[in-house]
């Protein structure tokens, strides 16, 4: 594999598991350092023993997304440990369904404390570190001819349209591509690139939460319902980490330097806007 990101270090939240493990491996195998931050910390510090095992330089770091003190710390600690994040992807998030006369407010601030709240907070804190990094003479000219950071956030085909049985977690989602837009137009003085993937169905433990707690609700079998979806998807299959992590792989490289406020859907053509 290329080694594109030799020098670079990245901050993954929620890459203890699932798509965020998967670009975890992808920016480490492209030679990047990485911070893994999760709130479990048993399968971060598993993830980052492996990689070094393989030898890449991982670490791990606590973080709960839902707390801001939480993730102040996470960015302290990754620049401490690692001493600087060029990259910052954050795949964390929860997903419920629940009907929308059922939706109670404890829960409707969890779901949007961790997708979305926790998205802004997470950007907030890292571009404080990244702007350290910013010479003030580019920051007085207010634009900049080289890069300093990328901003890789998670949205949903749930961000896209309506979802009866997730007014939280789609409105979070569509809220995640809003707040790519608007701290992309923030950052763009400093040329810090803020984008989003937006991916369709991948099978890890959210997809399992989400197609049983589905299942339940109708009355239906989670495993068939989850394939009269996929069935819906145009190229006929469910996502997988890998092709999440390579999006997130272009859009920490190079190449896509000149692409900012973006969610870019990685769903086999299921959404087209
Ligand atoms: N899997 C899918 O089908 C799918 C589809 C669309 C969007 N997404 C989005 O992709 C991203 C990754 O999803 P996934 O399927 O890998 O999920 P996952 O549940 O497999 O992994 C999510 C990770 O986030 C961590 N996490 C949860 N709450 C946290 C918190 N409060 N603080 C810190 N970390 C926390 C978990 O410990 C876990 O390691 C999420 O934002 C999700 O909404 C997933």
């Amino acid at each position: 594999m290329d080694e594109r990101f030799v020098g670079k270090c990245a901050l993954v939240a929620g890459g203890a598991q699932g798509i965020g493990r998967g670009v975890v491996q992808r920016l480490a195998d492209e030679g990047a350092e990485v911070a893994i931050a999760d709130l479990d910390i048993e399968r971060a510090r598993q993830a980052a023993e492996e990689l070094e095992a393989a030898g890449c330089r991982a670490v791990a770091v606590q973080v709960d997304l839902a707390d801001i003190h939480s993730i102040e710390n996470m960015v302290g600690e990754a620049v401490h440990r690692l001493r600087q994040i060029d990259f910052f992807v954050n795949t964390a998030g929860i997903v419920h369904n629940t009907p929308f006369l059922e939706v109670t407010e404890e829960e409707w601030d969890r779901v949007v404390d961790i997708n979305q709240r926790g998205a802004l907070f997470c950007m907030k804190a890292v571009s404080r570190h990244m702007l350290e990094r910013v010479p003030e003479e580019v920051k007085a000219r207010g634009r900049s001819a080289t890069s300093y950071g990328k901003i890789v956030n998670f949205s949903s085909i749930s961000g896209r349209r309506g979802r009866p049985l997730q007014v939280h977690y789609a409105s979070a989602k569509a809220a995640v591509i809003s707040l790519t837009q608007s701290v992309a137009l923030a950052l763009a003085p400093y040329n810090i690139n803020v984008n989003a993937v937006s991916p369709g169905p991948v099978r890890t433990r959210m997809w399992d939460i989400n197609v049983a707690e589905k299942g339940r609700i109708l009355g239906r079998n989670a495993e068939q319902e989850a394939e009269q979806f996929i069935d819906q998807i145009p190229l006929k299959r469910a996502g997988t980490a890998e092709d999440m992590a390579a999006a997130v792989a272009f859009l920490c490289s190079a190449d896509s330097d000149f692409i900012t406020g973006q969610t870019l859907n990685v769903d086999g053509g299921f959404e087209m806007n």
